[in-house]
């Protein structure tokens, strides 16, 4: 056969990370390893959700069968949407909702969206905003974030029309953007025609106190934001849907290209390659964005708040120099230099049992970090910690 494959995988950097530690944990083949590399939900949906999706799947084998699903989304999950984000003080009307399975194929279908142009990606950062672009052989410009303190700085974006993506709070350093930051990145984004991806996977982590200090919990709160930025929400990690897959993302109206309603063009893509999320699924979103839903959600994301504040309050005993922990289910530390040239990874993983993930998995910049996750269950992360106190 002669046919060539996308050029754009000459330019991934190997495996996936996640795939490569899944690997190395099943070659270990120990029962006492701790697991804190992928950010996996440790505590199961609320039985809201539960018993919404149990409702759903008797309608399936009932009366009230469903076939297809809208691409973009049922009206009722919109809704739930919308009533969700009023909660907070934002609006944003049904209509500019698409419902997904989740924030990397998000990554994926907007990439595509566009043409010829430049994505510029802050690394350390989300493997698939760089995976995605390289595979669609889009340009990319990676900007180095450990020279901000891992926020992105807008004065580093050269100025030329671009789709530039953030993330907040960071995966994987834990910072939060703020709303000046923010601020800097859509009268930009206006002044030059750019256009924002902002990943809010981990929003519903960033506590009250950081809110009314000068946080976002949703990036529409910017003047502004809606000419220039779509948002990627995701249910992993808010309602534990990593094993169900369901999130959204925000198009906004005034979101227009050339003339045209980027929203218009998200449409036709979706309506041509998606055939939307199930109904079950999307009944059991709906519960999720429930007020009994959000309440469960918020002692299950206080749990992994503990544990990050419990790591960092470590970390910081040990005189680590360490990102997060706070506001978000992440801890990114920089290798203490008292563990020598071996790397952080294989110290934790050989010495102490522990998996992380290397900094280096993220795209760039990230060598002499690692990141640890603090999705976990209250007593193995306490377990995990122990063992962390010896480490560090
Ligand atoms: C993470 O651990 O960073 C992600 O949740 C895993 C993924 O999206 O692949």
């Amino acid at each position: 056969m002669k046919i060539k494959m996308n050029e754009g995988f000459k330019r991934l950097k190997g495996n996936y990370v996640f795939a490569d530690i899944r690997k190395k944990i099943a070659e270990k083949e120990s029962k006492n390893l701790i697991d804190l590399s992928v950010g996996d939900a440790a505590y199961p949906i609320a039985k809201v959700v539960g018993e919404a999706m149990k409702k759903a799947a008797d309608e399936m084998s009932g009366e009230n069968f469903k076939g297809y699903p809208p691409a973009s989304g049922y009206p009722f999950l919109k809704t739930a949407i919308k009533n969700y984000y009023i909660r907070k003080g934002v609006e944003v009307s049904e209509s500019e909702v698409f419902v997904s399975d989740g924030a990397k194929s998000d990554i994926k279908r907007i990439v595509e969206l566009f043409g010829d142009l430049t994505v510029t990606i802050f690394a350390p950062g989300y493997p698939p905003q760089y995976d995605c672009a390289a595979l669609n052989n889009k340009k990319i410009e990676i900007i180095d974030l450990s020279k901000d303190l891992f926020v992105p700085n807008v004065n580093r974006v050269s100025e030329k029309p671009r789709l530039i993506f953030l993330c907040s709070p960071s995966n994987p350093c834990g910072t939060v953007i703020s709303k000046a930051v923010l601020k800097g990145f859509v009268d930009y984004a206006l002044k030059t025609s750019s256009m924002i991806v902002y990943d809010s996977a981990y929003a519903d982590y960033i506590g009250i106190d950081y809110l009314k200090s000068g946080g976002v919990f949703c990036p529409y709160e910017v003047d502004g934001a809606r000419k220039c930025v779509i948002e990627i929400r995701s249910l992993s990690k808010f309602a534990s849907f990593t094993g169900i897959r369901c999130g959204w993302s925000v198009v906004p109206s005034e979101l227009v290209t050339g003339g045209m309603r980027v929203s218009d063009f998200y449409t036709r893509k979706l309506s041509s390659e998606f055939n939307g999320v199930g109904y079950i699924v999307q009944r059991g979103a709906e519960a999720a964005l429930s007020t009994e839903g959000e309440e469960y959600s918020k002692i299950i994301i206080n749990i992994y708040l503990d544990n990050a504040y419990s790591l960092a309050k470590l970390l910081k005993t040990r005189g680590v120099k360490f990102f997060g922990g706070e506001n978000s289910p992440y801890v990114f530390f920089e290798k203490p230099l008292s563990w020598g040239k071996i790397a952080a990874f294989d110290y934790l993983f050989n010495k102490f049992g522990i998996a992380v993930t290397p900094g280096e998995g993220f795209i760039a910049f990230g060598k002499d970090y690692a990141r640890i996750s603090c999705l976990k269950r209250k007593e193995e992360f306490f377990k995990a910690l122990r063992i962390l106190e010896k480490a560090f």
